[in-house]
């Protein structure tokens, strides 16, 4: 087995914080995942220094244990909880509990399948001309620009008017959504919420609600083919959505769109460029690029992990659970998991092995792969299309945070 000497080596590991802030200043710490999937694949961290208040967490590491919480919801649910290794650090448990991402069967179901009429195949398919445009659009934006950064100048230009196409937002509201999503999803990290964490709670999140209660009024009066019109007059035996559960869907729908899209392309395109021979293989067989999406979902999957609490007492591979304990899923470490991926840390794209960065095929595996996927694949298409010579041009910057794995930044040089 390959020695490391990274300096969280040397930290035993029941003192080892997996969440601690340090550790993820420059991403996903890699190296101590290695670790545990190694030493301890079923870890316990005690503590959150930063967050005295918060309970432990259990970290799951291997790609089978993280499958194996995934399909049982039963022993690990997501209602009772919270979905996040912290419950309260954003979202109070209350208001998490409202979306159905944080919610057992029955429930979650009736409203899962609410919201898959808006996510249908054809639904998506039918959507490929007008991402097409929206990216070459944002594209055509940079014309005469020498430089610019990917983060900020395409994808959140391109993911902020796809989802809100979807959703029924106007586009001169796009830099506000995107602005609200960001704090949401990325609390804590310095720049994207200078004033603390807690001003996404007073501040931010009341004006999505009060945002999202409008425009579902005015799709009440004025239905539309936008997917909160499909939302508002959606019926399943005969019931309808409480306006309530139509406003949580929203904020999740708004949430996982605008960030996780932006995220993968972001670090996708990073290590293209980083590799030439990557890049050269993208560049003269197009029909590779779904492969590079695959590749970046695993490599980079948008968010690091996702939370369980155990029903009741348990053992996961060996490891004995107490019934309220927090179960926490590391998709970044299941990814890299050496037993299902050769030679992990290196982005190839000759791989076929799934990934989990939608899930792992549980209840609650991602509604939303299809748009995903082909944002991903046109958006990366178009880039390497207008720009084969596109180069990285300056440090790109990582989001601190053990949930959003983003680039805060990506300057690139357009042409050579
Ligand atoms: C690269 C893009 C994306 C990634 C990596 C991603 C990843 C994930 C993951 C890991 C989960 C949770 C799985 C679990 O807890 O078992 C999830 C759930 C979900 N995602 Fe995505 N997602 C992406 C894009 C999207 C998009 C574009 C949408 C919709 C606009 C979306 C909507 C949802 C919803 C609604 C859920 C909750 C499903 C449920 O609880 O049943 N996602 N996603």
């Amino acid at each position: 087995m390959e020695p490391t000497t990274s300096k969280e080596e040397q930290v035993p590991l029941d003192e080892l914080i997996v969440g601690d802030r340090p550790l993820w200043l420059e991403g996903p710490p890699h190296d101590t995942f290695k670790r545990l999937r190694r030493e301890c694949p079923v870890h316990f961290t005690s503590h959150m220094p930063e967050y005295p208040e918060e309970a432990g967490f259990w970290s799951v590491t291997l790609a089978d244990d993280v499958h194996t919480v995934s399909k049982d919801w039963e022993t690990y649910s997501s209602g009772v909880g919270g979905i996040t290794a912290l419950t309260n650090a954003i979202l109070p448990l209350e208001l998490q509990q409202g979306m159905f991402i944080a919610m057992d069967p029955p429930k979650h179901d009736r409203l899962k399948a609410l919201f898959q009429r808006g996510f249908t195949p054809k639904r998506i398919a039918e959507h490929e001309d007008e991402i097409r445009a929206i990216t070459t659009g944002v594209l055509d934006g940079l014309e005469g620009r020498e430089r610019c950064d990917l983060v900020e100048d395409v994808a959140q230009p391109v993911v902020s008017r796809v989802i809100g196409s979807f959703m029924g937002v106007p586009p001169a509201d796009d830099i506000i959504w995107a602005r609200l999503m960001n704090a949401a999803i990325g609390a804590g990290d310095p720049d994207v919420t200078p004033e603390g964490a807690s001003v996404v709670m007073e501040r931010d999140v009341p004006e999505i609600f009060e945002r999202c209660r409008k425009l579902i009024e005015e799709r009440r009066e004025n239905p539309t083919d936008d997917l909160t019109s499909v939302l508002v007059h959606a019926e399943l035996d005969g019931q309808g959505l409480e306006e309530h559960e139509i406003v949580m869907g929203f904020f999740l729908l708004m949430a996982a769109g605008n960030d996780s899209t932006k995220a993968t392309y972001c670090s996708g395109m990073r290590a293209l460029m980083e590799d030439p021979e990557q890049r050269k293989m993208v560049l003269d067989d197009p029909a590779l690029v779904p492969q590079a999406v695959e590749e970046s979902l695993r490599m980079f999957p948008a968010f690091a992990h996702f939370r369980r609490t155990a029903t009741h007492d348990c053992v996961l591979n060996g490891q004995e659970i107490r019934e309220g304990d927090k179960v926490v899923m590391w998709y970044v470490s299941s990814n890299r998991d050496e037993s299902r991926f050769e030679d992990p840390d290196r982005f190839d794209l000759r791989r076929t092995t799934e990934h989990q960065a939608f899930g792992a095929g549980g209840r609650h595996f991602c509604l939303g792969t299809a748009l995903a996927r082909l944002e991903l694949r046109i958006l990366l298409e178009e880039t390497f299309k207008r720009y084969p010579g596109i180069a990285i041009d300056g440090k790109p910057e990582h989001v601190e945070s053990p949930f959003a794995n983003q680039l805060k930044t990506l300057p690139v040089k357009l042409a050579p």
